[in-house]
């Protein structure tokens, strides 16, 4: 961890720098793994929600659409109804009960009309607004760089948080819950909280692919016996 001075903007009078704690940027990468407990009894200042939210606001998009939505939920009350609409009834498992302590919850929702209009613009020409345009769906994937940008933050201002997804059947309720109009997609939530003792994804088992299986340098080759 490097102690810096950066000034915060908004978090403190103009021009007077704050000391917050900072780790270096390759430790941030490095250090990110999905937490999936959290102290129920540390919830996050506003200024650490704040910057961490305005982490995600810095995503790239196409077009610079920003077709993205942000749910923020924190009032207990909020965070039950989410996980009410969300999750199964009856006793939580131990992943579910892990999340379910995160302090804040970041629903982050794409946008497809935002994009097809920014694109149907002079500058783009895509007047027709027709999705067969598009290679893939890039609302989903600005709006996933922007739960990125939020993990890494979270990293950064050590927090631990998680990434998950919203069962498709429980869109409708979601939405339904909390008034968000029908176009918005939920491509998943960050919890966010103060790190508390988890246990290893079993997935994490598989290790990560090794380089030379996935990067291909000049022409893409089958990995090594393949
Ligand atoms: C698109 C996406 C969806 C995910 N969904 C879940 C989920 O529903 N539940 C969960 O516990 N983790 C979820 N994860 C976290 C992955 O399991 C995790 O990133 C992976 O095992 C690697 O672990 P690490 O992120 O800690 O390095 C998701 C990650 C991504 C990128």
């Amino acid at each position: 961890m490097v102690p810096v001075r950066v000034a915060r903007p908004g978090a403190v009078p103009a021009g007077r720098p704050v000391t917050v704690p900072c780790v270096e940027f390759s430790e941030v990468i490095r250090r990110r793994r999905m937490v999936r407990n959290y102290d129920p009894d540390r919830p996050i200042p506003a200024e650490v929600r704040d910057r961490l939210l305005a982490a995600g606001l810095r995503a790239p998009s196409a077009g610079f659409s920003q077709g993205w939505g942000f749910l923020v939920l924190e009032d207990a009350h909020d965070r039950d109804r989410f996980w009410a609409v969300t999750a199964d009834a009856g006793e939580p498992d131990a992943w579910l009960a892990g999340l379910r302590r995160a302090p804040l919850l970041v629903v982050c929702f794409s946008h497809k009309d935002a994009y097809l209009d920014r694109y149907a613009e002079a500058d783009k020409g895509w007047t027709d607004r027709d999705e067969a345009h598009w290679p893939v769906p890039y609302w989903d994937i600005d709006t996933g760089f922007a739960a990125l940008l939020m993990l890494l933050d979270a990293v950064d201002q050590q927090l631990g948080a998680c990434f998950f997804g919203v069962p498709p059947d429980r869109i409708g309720a979601l939405r339904g819950a909390f008034g968000v109009p029908d176009p918005f997609t939920p491509i998943g939530v960050v919890s966010v909280g103060y790190p508390a003792p988890d246990r290893r994804s079993p997935s994490l088992r598989r290790g990560h692919r090794p380089v030379d299986q996935v990067v291909h340098h000049g022409r893409w080759r089958a990995p090594s016996g393949g």
